[in-house]
C-alpha cells in the first residue's frame, strides 16, 4: 500500500469508530499524542500514590486503613497497565520513566497539592478521582485499542476509589465541629485544582482539536470539566460542605452550574514545577525507583533463564 493508501485506511478506522491496534499504520503525529498522553496517565497514577501513602500509618480506622491501602494499590495496577498499553506504541517504559526523572514527560499536577490531614484523603477521592472518573469514561471510547481496554478495567476500580472519600467526608460533616471544619477546609483547598485536572480551556489546548479529530479524545475538557461540575455541586450540598466559589449560579436555562474563573496562573505554575510538593514527589519517585533496581534486575534475570530454559528443551 502507498503512504496515501494507508493514511485512507486510517482515516476510515478512525471515521468507522473502528479501534487503531498496535499492529495498524498510524500517522507518525497519533503515535507520538497517544503515546505522550498515556505515558503522562501512567505517571500521574503512580505519583499519586504518594499524598495518599503519607496517611495509611495514621488512618482513623483499621476499616479506613485497609481502603485506603486497596486504593493505593489500584492506583499501582492502574500505572502498570497503561505503562504496558503505552509500550506497545514502541517505548520502553525505562524510557519513560527516564523523560519523567529529566522533566520532559509531565504528571498531573495536581499530586503536587500536599495532603494536610485525613480529610483530604476524603477529598482526594471524592474530588480528585471523581474527575478522573468523568475523564476516564469518556477515554473508554478512545480510538487506540490499548488504552480504551485499559480504561475499561481502571474505571471499575474507580468508583470504588469515589465512594469511600465521599463516604469520608460525609462522615465527617455528620461529625463534630472540629471534623466539619476540617472537611470544609479540605474542600476549600482542592475544589478548585480538581477542576484544573481536565487541562486548560478549550481555547487554551493545543491537542484538543487534533485530539478530537483523531477520536482520542471523546469530549474536549471543557465539556468534561463541566460534566463533573454538574455532577459534584449537589454531591456536596447534600453533605452540607459549601462550595468556595462566590460566582456559582445555577443556570435554570442551560440546567449547568457555572462557576466564577479559574486561576489559570496557579495552574501553569504548578505544571511548570513551582507547586508545593512538585520538587518531593520527583525526589521520591527517582529514590524509591533507583532503590528498586535490584527487583527490576531480578525478574529480568529469572525471566532469561525461564527463556533460555524454555528454548533449550523446546530444540
Ligand atoms: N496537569 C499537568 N499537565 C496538564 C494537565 C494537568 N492537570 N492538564 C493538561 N496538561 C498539559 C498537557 O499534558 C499538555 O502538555 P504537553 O503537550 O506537554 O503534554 C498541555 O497541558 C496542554 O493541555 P491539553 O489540554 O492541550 O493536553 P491534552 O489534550 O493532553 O489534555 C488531559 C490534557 C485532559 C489531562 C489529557 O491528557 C488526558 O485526558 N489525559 C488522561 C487522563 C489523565 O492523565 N489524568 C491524570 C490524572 S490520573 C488520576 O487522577 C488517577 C486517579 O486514579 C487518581
Amino acid at each position: 500500500m502507498t503512504e496515501e493508501e494507508k493514511l485512507k485506511r486510517f482515516n476510515a478506522l478512525i471515521e468507522q469508530d473502528e479501534k487503531i491496534e498496535p499492529k495498524d499504520w498510524m500517522p507518525e503525529a497519533y503515535r507520538k499524542t497517544v503515546l505522550r498522553q498515556m505515558t503522562q496517565h501512567a505517571h500521574s497514577e503512580v505519583i499519586g500514590m504518594q499524598p495518599e501513602g503519607n496517611w495509611v500509618l495514621r488512618a482513623p480506622t483499621l476499616r479506613a486503613k485497609k481502603i485506603l491501602l486497596a486504593k493505593i494499590q489500584d492506583e499501582g495496577g492502574h500505572g502498570l497497565y497503561l505503562y504496558s498499553a503505552a509500550e506497545t506504541l514502541g517505548m520502553d517504559r525505562s524510557e519513560m520513566i527516564q523523560q519523567l526523572h529529566e522533566g520532559k514527560a509531565k504528571y498531573s499536577h495536581i499530586f503536587n497539592y500536599p495532603t494536610l490531614n485525613w480529610a483530604d484523603i476524603g477529598a482526594i477521592g471524592w474530588l480528585v478521582d471523581g474527575a478522573a472518573i468523568v475523564n476516564q469514561v469518556s477515554l473508554q471510547r478512545t480510538s487506540y485499542g490499548p488504552y480504551s481496554r485499559a480504561m475499561v478495567r481502571i474505571c471499575k476500580e474507580e468508583s470504588f476509589h469515589q465512594r469511600q472519600g465521599y463516604e469520608i467526608m460525609a462522615t465527617m460533616m455528620n461529625g463534630t465541629a472540629a471534623q466539619k471544619e476540617m472537611a470544609q477546609d479540605a474542600m476549600n483547598r482542592w475544589w478548585w485544582p480538581s477542576l484544573m485536572m481536565f487541562g486548560p480551556s478549550d481555547k487554551d489546548s493545543w491537542h484538543t482539536q487534533e485530539s478530537m479529530q483523531w477520536k482520542i479524545k471523546r469530549a474536549s475538557n471543557d465539556d468534561l470539566r463541566q460534566k463533573f461540575i454538574d455532577k459534584t455541586v449537589d454531591q456536596a450540598y447534600v453533605i452540607g460542605l459549601t462550595v468556595p466559589d462566590k460566582d456559582l449560579k445555577f443556570n435554570e436555562t442551560s440546567k449547568h452550574w457555572e462557576i466564577g474563573a479559574i486561576n489559570w496562573d496557579e495552574f501553569w505554575n504548578v505544571v511548570k514545577g513551582n507547586g508545593l510538593c512538585n520538587h518531593k514527589r520527583m525526589a521520591h519517585h527517582i529514590k524509591y525507583h533507583n532503590e528498586g533496581q535490584w527487583v527490576r534486575q531480578a525478574v529480568l534475570a529469572y525471566s532469561e533463564k525461564i527463556n533460555a530454559m524454555q528454548s533449550a528443551t523446546s530444540l
